[in-house]
């Protein structure tokens, strides 16, 4: 792979998020709290889950954010959902999508029409335990350093170039409950920060590599 990130619609003033989520939300608290503290200098333009008892639908909606859902049950296909929700996030003007704790593979249309502007978080050191219930794979596997990950998001799950990470310890007495929580609080550091830096622009992809000028 190879590129920069894409002129956006509306040019490099568009700073218009879409935020995909299918349940709690916290992530997307944390985006909206660094927007209103000015550590992020971001709108969201909408936020789109695909289930409709999302808790983060609320978090939303007191935030005076515009809210959509698209039900996947109710497509026929994986790609009659991902056209849908790609019209709506064009429809809305939306420069980066950033997936956040959204629990549906994208297909490869859906991530052509947003080229290098896909962002996802993973509770991971990437490459190691991708998929599901990371924390508890990490835990289970005994790794003694584990963390989060923010990258771009390619046709390939849990794959891209990586453009935060943040290392969390695997204590003595760690349940999988007690290190997923001290990764949470990783995760709501480095994504607004991956996302500040996507947005500023001023990066290539070389290889695998987000590379930053420095
Ligand atoms: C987060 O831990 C996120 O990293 C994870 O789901 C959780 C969503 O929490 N995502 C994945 O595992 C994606 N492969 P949130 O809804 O409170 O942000």
């Amino acid at each position: 792979m190879s590129g920069q990130g894409s002129e956006p619609t509306g040019g490099r003033g568009n700073r218009r998020l879409g935020v995909l989520i299918s349940g709690r939300g916290s992530n997307l608290q944390a985006i909206i709290d660094a927007i209103a503290e000015r550590r992020l200098d971001a709108e969201i333009a909408v936020v789109i889950s695909n289930r409709r008892d999302a808790a983060g639908l609320d978090r939303a909606r007191r935030a005076g954010i515009g809210t959509a859902v698209f039900s996947h049950a109710s497509y026929e296909s994986r790609e009659a959902f991902d056209a849908a929700v790609a019209v709506e996030l064009k429809r809305r003007g939306v420069r980066l999508v950033c997936l956040a704790g959204f629990m549906r593979l994208l297909g490869d249309s859906f991530v052509a029409a947003f080229p290098n502007a896909i962002l996802n978080i993973h509770p991971s050191l990437l490459p190691a335990f991708v998929g599901l219930d990371a924390q508890r794979q990490a835990w289970e596997h005994g790794v003694r350093v584990t963390g989060a990950t923010v990258h771009i998001v390619t046709p390939e799950l849990d794959d891209g170039p990586i453009v935060r990470q943040a290392a969390v310890p695997v204590l003595p007495a760690d349940t999988p409950e007690s290190l997923a929580a001290r990764i949470l609080v990783e995760e709501h550091r480095i994504y607004p920060e991956a996302i500040q830096a996507v947005l500023d622009g001023g990066w290539r992809i070389d290889g695998r590599r987000f590379v930053e000028a420095s």
